[in-house]
């Protein structure tokens, strides 16, 4: 299956769970034996940071104009390209979502972060619209509870068919939270609940590829 050459993290909420997706997608992909590099376009740099210590390339790029310029380029020197977005609406989130071939938007599992997806989902529609159908777009819900019962009323609040709800749901999980204090990922670190947090997002990138490629 065809991977995304770009792939982005999006939304506006801050720790809604862009850094940690990204930082997961790029040692899942550059363990897999493809070439990675993750540019860092939130003015908190907390994934470069994270980025280096794992020993993946990175670059921390917040400037628009340069943003745009620059993620072609990146791709033909990377197999994948993965873009951590910033904690705001903006001109440097235009620039993403006009060169990214995959957006994932997470969001935490409560109708108020639900809601606030509504302003990403519409540049997301905008850049759909100028772009004739590009970025795809998909939500995932980050973070959930076990035993939350919102996936149903999740799935019903957001409806929407140019950027649908993935099946997969990240859950809430310590080893998670503790990665970036060692230096690693969930695919870097031993024991049961990093094993588990390592095939969940496993699940969640293998859906979202099967969903690039209309499968
Ligand atoms: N699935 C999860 N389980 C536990 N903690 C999580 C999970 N996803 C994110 N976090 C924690 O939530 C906080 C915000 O996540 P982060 O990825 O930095 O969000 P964002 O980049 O969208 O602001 C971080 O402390 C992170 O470790
Ligand atoms: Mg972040």
């Amino acid at each position: 299956m065809k991977l995304p050459k770009i792939l982005a993290f999006a939304n506006q909420k801050g720790g809604a769970g862009k850094s940690t997706g990204a930082a997961h997608a790029a040692e899942w992909l550059s363990k897999q034996g493809h070439s990675v590099t993750l540019v860092d376009a939130d003015g908190q740099q907390s994934s470069s940071v994270w980025l280096k210590e794992i020993g993946l390339p990175y670059q921390v790029i917040s400037d628009p104009e340069t943003l745009f310029e620059a993620l072609p380029k990146l791709s033909d020197e990377f197999d994948i390209v993965i873009v951590d977005g910033p904690g705001s609406l903006s001109e440097v989130t235009k620039a993403i979502l006009a060169r990214c071939d995959l957006v994932l938007v997470p969001s935490r599992d409560s109708i108020i972060d639900l809601r606030s997806t509504g302003k990403i989902l519409q540049f997301i529609r905008h850049a759909k619209e100028l772009r004739g159908g590009m970025p795809k777009a998909a939500i995932f819900l980050n973070a959930v509870s076990k035993g939350s019962v919102l996936l149903r009323e999740a799935q019903e609040a957001l409806g929407d068919s140019l950027v649908p709800l993935m099946e997969t749901v990240i859950y809430d999980r310590q080893c998670i939270k503790d990665a970036p204090g060692q230096g690693s990922t969930v695919f870097g670190m031993r024991g049961k609940p990093a094993k588990d947090a390592a095939a969940n997002y496993e699940a969640l990138f293998d859906e979202a590829v099967r969903f690039f490629n209309g499968k």
